[in-house]
């Protein structure tokens, strides 16, 4: 982060209020500045003390009890992004016909920055055609809503309704902070994670890939609007919950079949996973049994980004990864020269599994950019290049 963002986080009544408390405390853990607006119905659930204790801030409830006599207009304009989470029915509602009856609403129509919303409510609440016009309604007028996840809600419905996970959220407002849904409606493929060769029932062969990268870039490409579809093998960290599509690919051919059937009608394709170059001939079909020693016999996989370079149209774009151990520039350029690739992504496998990584972007024209940072942070300044291609 370059200077501490003002985030002001709006609470409106709802049971998930009390996970607004933990986005706070995650929010100045990361370096935030924030404060609280709290809604009369979210002070039910939860206390202004809790947000002021954790942000180290002020928390505003009311539009004439506040210590400043025009507190709507002096929020919305300290404010850089306005989070409203949990957001409820009744608030979108009245942001999307521009009433201004409360702290919070008054503020809404005040700011002229952006916002995000995150709903969280019962399913047929969500669902609901009133509710799905105000969000449109809002979207259309360049507000940004992260939509709720699915799954068993607090009114015992299962469906979608959850308040997100609290690290998703912090990656949208990573998201909205500097970009914008720039790529509504482009399709995109992205892989990802280590190929998983079996050599019997029990044994497997596979790599260090932590599919990190590959989900930053899923994840990026999806907040900005972008359609995604993700194929992934092993990773080891939860999928973004918003994907358009999430198809597992264990093995080196699996991932063929997925990658290949899928590509004709990808703008994009990003291919991030590491690949298996060789597999085992044979699967045995029960566990091999110990001996004093073993061997295995091996045959090359398909490079899937070759056979991509060989099928690909005018408007397409492949994007491919190199990780190495030395001469990394020289062999990277080599693979995007061989493999008729429109980028290449260099990077020494020593930072394989972290959080943060040391990257060079190749292309055909231009000279070599260096880049490092967290993957989130690659995965946005490797979607501005592809813009620029
Ligand atoms: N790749 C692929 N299909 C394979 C192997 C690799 O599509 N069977 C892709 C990877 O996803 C990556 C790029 O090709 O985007 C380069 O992969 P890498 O393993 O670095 O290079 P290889 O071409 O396999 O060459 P080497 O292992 O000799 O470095």
């Amino acid at each position: 982060m370059e200077k501490r963002s003002r985030i002001l986080l709006c609470v409106c009544g709802g049971i998930a209020a009390y996970k607004a408390i933990d986005l706070a405390s995650q929010l100045f853990k990361a370096g935030y500045e924030i404060r609280t607006v709290l809604t009369e119905n979210a002070l039910k659930f939860v206390s202004p003390i809790n947000f002021a204790a954790i942000t180290h801030n002020s928390v505003h409830s009311s539009l004439w009890e506040d210590s400043d006599p025009i507190p709507h207009i002096s929020l919305a304009d300290w404010a850089d992004l306005i989070v409203v989470a949990p957001a409820s029915a009744n608030t979108m509602a009245k942001a999307a016909q521009g009433l201004a009856d409360n702290l919070l609403s008054s503020i809404l129509l005040a700011h002229r920055k952006a916002v995000l919303w995150v709903p969280a409510m019962n399913v047929n609440m969500y669902l609901s055609t009133a509710l799905q016009s105000n969000l449109l309604a809002l979207r259309n007028r360049g507000h940004y809503i992260l939509e709720p996840a699915t799954g068993m809600l607090a009114c015992a419905y299962e469906g979608k309704g959850k308040f997100p996970p609290v690290p998703e959220i912090i990656y949208a407002i990573r998201s909205y902070l500097t970009q914008t849904r720039d790529l509504v409606g482009k399709k995109v493929m992205v892989t990802a994670g280590a190929s998983v060769e079996a050599i019997d029932p029990m044994r497997i062969i596979t790599n260090r890939s932590s599919g990190k990268m590959g989900l930053s870039l899923a994840r990026a490409l999806s907040l900005r609007g972008a359609e995604v579809t993700l194929i992934y093998s092993s990773i080891s960290e939860e999928l973004p919950y918003y994907l358009t599509e999430a198809v597992q690919a264990l093995s080196a051919q699996d991932m063929y079949q997925a990658v290949i059937s899928r590509a004709q009608s990808m703008e994009w394709i990003i291919m991030c996973a590491a690949v298996a170059d060789y597999t085992p001939k044979i699967v045995a079909e029960q566990k091999l049994k110990k001996g004093s020693q073993m061997s295995l016999e091996m045959v090359a996989t398909q490079d899937i980004l070759a056979e991509l370079a060989k099928r690909k149209s005018s408007k397409q774009l492949l994007i491919g990864f190199a990780a190495e151990t030395q001469d990394i520039i020289a062999n990277a350029t080599e693979k995007l020269d061989k493999k008729n690739l429109d980028l290449i992504i260099a990077n020494h496998i020593k930072n394989a599994g972290k959080d943060s990584n040391a990257i060079t972007l190749i292309s055909k024209s231009g000279k070599p950019q260096n880049i490092e940072g967290d993957k989130f942070d690659l995965a946005q300044q490797i979607i501005d290049r592809i813009v620029e291609l």
